[in-house]
């Protein structure tokens, strides 16, 4: 995501960051970050030095007062991060002073006002939880014997999450950012009125979850428990995305792009497709089944995928796309 959105996130500093406007001046000479999500490294610091590099450039081109810039980056993620490997990683060279924030970026992460420019990729997906509703036998969302949005009454409850989650992911936001402050969130998405197990990532996650029932069926782990296992992920469409920040009202949206995942080409890389599917949901599935599944699990997981390679192929599949869409605060 970091490269394809390079040139975006080049352009938007220099033509959208109004420094003035900011409060960037000789009184003020300290540039606020957030990366939100940031997760362990690298990619985090590659978009933190592009993003602090367009800063640089377009301060140098375009200002008439020389300030000796200076750059204050927060790193947030969730606290179940690994933020001494973030530490231990950072870019011995870094030109910016460091600050590590362990919450979930859907509570308040930063005192009003106080950030300049915020960056979010890849993450915004992750709603705050699975709705209850699909865990429960007893409501029509019940999502029994599969991992993700199976049915409509499924999907309703997972997209009612994510307009609760994105809302308040907004607000609060809107709370820090500075007047005229920056977000550019690059995220997954799906074309509109699409099914999720029609997409490429809903079939990557139905073929995980058709290898938890073959586990229950072999005795290895217990129904009870595959049916209370769901991922809490959930691919809004573009245009879900901007009702909700048209509804909150905080933020002018000043550029939106997509980019295609190139998902044919990563569909057929086993290994690949493998090892994001792992590094994504590991921890979510070891917390839940206990940690004697997992190399069994992804073995058969390793198999299923190579038996259903056809399916990306297919053309009823719906590849995924990254969306990048850049937000001004009001
Ligand atoms: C796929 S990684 C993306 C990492 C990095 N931003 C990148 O572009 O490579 C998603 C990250 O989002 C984080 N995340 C998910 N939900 C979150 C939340 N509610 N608050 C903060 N971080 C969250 C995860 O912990 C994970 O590190």
């Amino acid at each position: 995501m970091v490269d394809a959105g390079k040139q975006l996130i080049n352009e938007v500093i220099s033509e959208k960051l109004d420094m003035e406007k900011l409060g960037i001046g000789p009184n003020c000479t300290t540039i606020t970050v957030a990366d939100l999500g940031c997760s362990i490294g690298p990619n985090t610091f590659y978009a933190i030095q592009i993003i602090i590099e367009a800063i640089k450039l377009k301060h140098i081109t375009k200002s008439s007062e020389s300030l000796n810039l200076e750059f204050q980056v927060y790193f947030n993620d969730n606290i179940s991060n690994d933020f001494n490997m973030l530490f231990r990683s950072l870019p011995p060279s870094r030109e910016y002073y460091v600050v590590g924030v362990p919450n979930s970026f859907y509570e308040r992460l930063f005192p009003k006002s106080s950030i300049h420019l915020m960056y979010s990729s890849a993450s915004l997906h992750w709603l705050s939880g699975v709705p209850k509703e699909v865990k429960d036998p007893n409501s029509l969302a019940w999502n029994e014997e599969r991992i993700y949005c199976a049915t409509e009454e499924v999907t309703k409850a997972y997209s009612c999450q994510f307009e609760k989650d994105m809302k308040s992911f907004l607000r609060t936001r809107a709370e820090e950012l500075v007047s005229g402050g920056l977000m550019m969130l690059f995220t997954v998405v799906r074309q509109k009125d699409t099914a999720h197990s029609q997409t490429s990532s809903g079939k990557f996650y139905d073929i995980l979850g058709s290898c938890l029932i073959k586990m229950a069926n072999r005795g290895l782990i217990s129904k009870e428990k595959v049916n209370s296992f769901n991922l809490p992920i959930y691919n809004a469409s573009t245009e879900e995305l901007k009702e909700l920040i048209d509804e909150v009202n905080y933020f002018t949206i000043e550029r939106m792009e997509e980019y295609s995942l190139g998902s044919i080409k990563m569909a057929r890389d086993t290994q690949v497709v493998i090892s994001h599917i792992r590094a994504a949901f590991e921890g979510l599935i070891r917390n839940h089944f206990g940690d004697e599944v997992i190399e069994e699990l992804f073995e058969d997981y390793t198999k299923a995928y190579a038996e259903n390679l056809n399916t990306f192929q297919e053309s009823s599949t719906k590849h995924n796309s990254t969306f990048a869409i850049i937000l001004k605060r009001i």
